[in-house]
């Protein structure tokens, strides 16, 4: 199996994450050397014992105890120290790998979770990458020892007899021959399981988060059904793995015993010319035995290093194919704020419609700019291009006058503070959620949960600032959950403030409060708001109507209204269904 180029490759690719620290490793193979070493001196005591050892009553008996324990007390010792120098290796090298990661899933190109799943990326990075490591490293462990031991052993025999040893030497090629035939069969199963494990972890997922709706249209036996049909397909490869790894030992074993039956033969053969004594025989038949041990690890080598192999390649896959996002070198401390779209049209697909088409604006520094729309007609989309959240297909965003791509990632989006339609809370304390990505200035995290109208929320905390929201905030309410979104955004402090739909969750009295703060916030500062309810931008100086896409209409409300266009319909349309605006 060694003898594949490819393998090989992979192979050494899999192993140089886990070569450090170099001691151990040094430490761990003088201990397989010896360990290995003297395995033939099991056989080769057996000699003298029964040449010796029965025929002679002078035998010093008392060397028995000695040899015996002293050689497995020995080799116990080398074993045990080998085997933890490994792990201190596999495991150094899995942190390793696992902070790579990590990182890379931090600076990746947002296509990667498009294409992936979270709990196919929680598959890879905790659970794939530990059981390949594992797997791979006591294989290559197991690969060492075991060739080791059949060198000595061989040796052996080749010292007590070549001519019989050329017989056992036969058994390698065909052994080989298996080994490379099941490790093909095995690395596709192996694929066809990480993908099935996928979609089994991905169905836990998607019923842990919709378990209300869920419920509620009792899907239940649906989603059993569909977990089950997903289960049964592990279940098969699970069955295919099995079949395909057990084959191996039962066919190693008869290959050993076509082996062993010619040496007994050729032995029983050759005693009468050569005078083989009967202790030299035992030493060679169990030195020829205890082969089949080593044999038998090699050939099972192949399932689990190809698993082993297979899952760590999913790793190196997220480090080595996954794009990184790419910005340009432009930095500013605290940008101006003026933002241009030019020509911007997006698509997000070849064969989807276009989200935006030639959209042409200018936003002055400090100015509040309203995007209204029905739904789907591009508001987010727009909002997205700034931050690059979505890249514009056709056409240059610019934030004071440099192109977004020409922004350096990180200060690109230090610049902007958004609320948007969907509130995502991480699991930690209330003030690491305000001051994300800061540490938290307590006065600050205060003001701002304040000004975000969530005092009394915050009173009835029991460690205040410092509570756990619980994972996803679901200890808190819809509006709650919003407010820490724009509480969130006061925090930051950014000289573009986007508020998608930020206050359609609060009902009309703390829309009030918020949007009171929100105005204090806006004051020199470029702000987009984006917004259903009109109430909340007709004091914007600017409102852009947008349907489809385009831009259809854009001026004062006052000037709006006169102009009796599609703004003034929606607002006559908001007034009648009462959502009045307030004078
Ligand atoms: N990730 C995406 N992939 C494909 N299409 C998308 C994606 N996001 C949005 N779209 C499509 O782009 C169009 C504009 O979406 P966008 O979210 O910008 O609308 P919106 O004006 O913000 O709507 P709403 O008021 O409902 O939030 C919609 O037709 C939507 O289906
Ligand atoms: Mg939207």
């Amino acid at each position: 199996m060694t003898s594949q180029p490819r393998i090989r490759y992979r192979l050494r690719r899999a192993f140089s994450h886990f070569t450090q620290p170099i001691s151990a490793w040094v430490i761990s193979l003088l201990c397989v050397v010896l360990v290995s070493a003297s395995e033939p001196l099991i056989p080769a005591l057996l000699k003298p014992l029964l040449d010796k050892g029965f025929a002679q009553t002078d035998f010093p008996v008392w060397q028995v105890p000695i040899a015996l324990i002293g050689l497995f007390g020995l080799r116990g010792i080398g074993v045990f120290l080998s085997q933890v120098a490994v792990a201190k290796a596999t495991n150094q090298g899995l942190v390793k790998l696992r902070l790579q990661m990590f990182a890379r899933m931090q600076n990746a190109d947002l296509v990667l979770f498009k294409n992936q799943s979270a709990s196919a990326l929680g598959n890879t990075l905790v659970f794939e990458v530990q059981n390949g490591a594992l797997l791979m490293v006591s294989s290559v462990m197991s690969l060492v020892r075991d060739s080791l031991t059949l060198i000595a052993l061989v040796a052996y025999l080749l010292y007590l007899n070549w001519q019989l040893s050329l017989i056992v030497a036969l058994l390698f090629p065909a052994v080989a021959w298996l080994m490379k035939i099941m490790s093909k069969r095995l690395y596709q199963i192996t694929r066809d399981t990480q993908t099935a494990t996928d979609e089994l972890a991905y169905v836990v997922e998607e019923n842990a988060l919709a378990y209300r709706e869920i419920r509620l249209h009792q899907a239940q036996s649906m989603q059993v059904g569909r977990f089950q049909k997903l289960a049964q397909k592990l279940q098969r490869l699970a069955m295919k793995t099995s079949i395909a790894s057990s084959g191996i030992t039962p066919m190693t074993q008869i290959l050993s015993a076509i082996a062993l039956s010619g040496v007994i033969s050729v032995a029983l053969l050759q005693s009468h010319q050569t005078g083989m004594t009967v202790g030299g025989f035992a030493a060679f038949v169990t030195a020829m035995l205890m082969l089949v041990a080593p044999i038998k690890h090699l050939s099972e080598i192949t399932g689990p290093l190809t698993r082993g192999l297979a899952a760590l390649e999913r790793g190196f896959e997220l480090i080595e194919n996954t794009p990184t996002e790419t910005g340009g070198s432009y930095t500013s401390e605290k940008a101006r704020g003026q933002i241009v779209f030019e020509d911007i049209s997006v698509r997000y697909q070849d064969d989807l419609p276009w989200a935006l088409q030639h959209i042409n604006l200018k936003i002055e520094p400090g100015e509040t700019v309203a995007l209204v729309g029905s739904s789907g007609s591009g508001k987010t989309t727009l909002a997205n291009v700034l931050i690059r959240f979505v890249e514009a297909t056709q056409g240059k965003a610019r934030l004071d006058g440099v192109a977004v791509q020409d922004w350096n990632l990180l200060s690109l989006r230090q610049q902007f503070a958004l609320v948007s339609q969907n509130v995502v809370v991480l699991n930690d304390s209330l003030a690491a959620n305000v001051a994300l990505g800061q540490t938290p200035d307590e006065q600050r995290v205060v003001a701002c949960l304040k000004a975000a109208h969530l005092s009394d929320y915050l009173a009835t905390l029991p460690q205040h600032i410092h509570t756990l929201v619980g994972h996803n905030a679901s200890t808190m309410s819809g509006g709650q959950r919003q407010r820490l979104a724009i509480a969130r955004a006061l925090y930051k402090d950014a000289p573009v403030l986007i508020l998608d739909e930020a206050t359609s969750a609060l009902d009309n009295e703390s829309e009030r409060l918020v949007q009171d703060a929100l105005q204090s916030l806006q004051k020199n500062r470029t702000t987009l708001v984006i917004a259903h309810r009109l109430t909340t931008i007709e004091k914007a100086d600017r409102i852009i109507v947008m349907e489809h896409g385009r831009i259809v209409e854009q001026g004062t409300h006052q000037q709006l209204l006169q102009a009796q266009g599609a703004y003034a319909a929606m607002f006559k349309l908001s007034q009648s269904t009462g959502v009045a605006p307030s004078q």
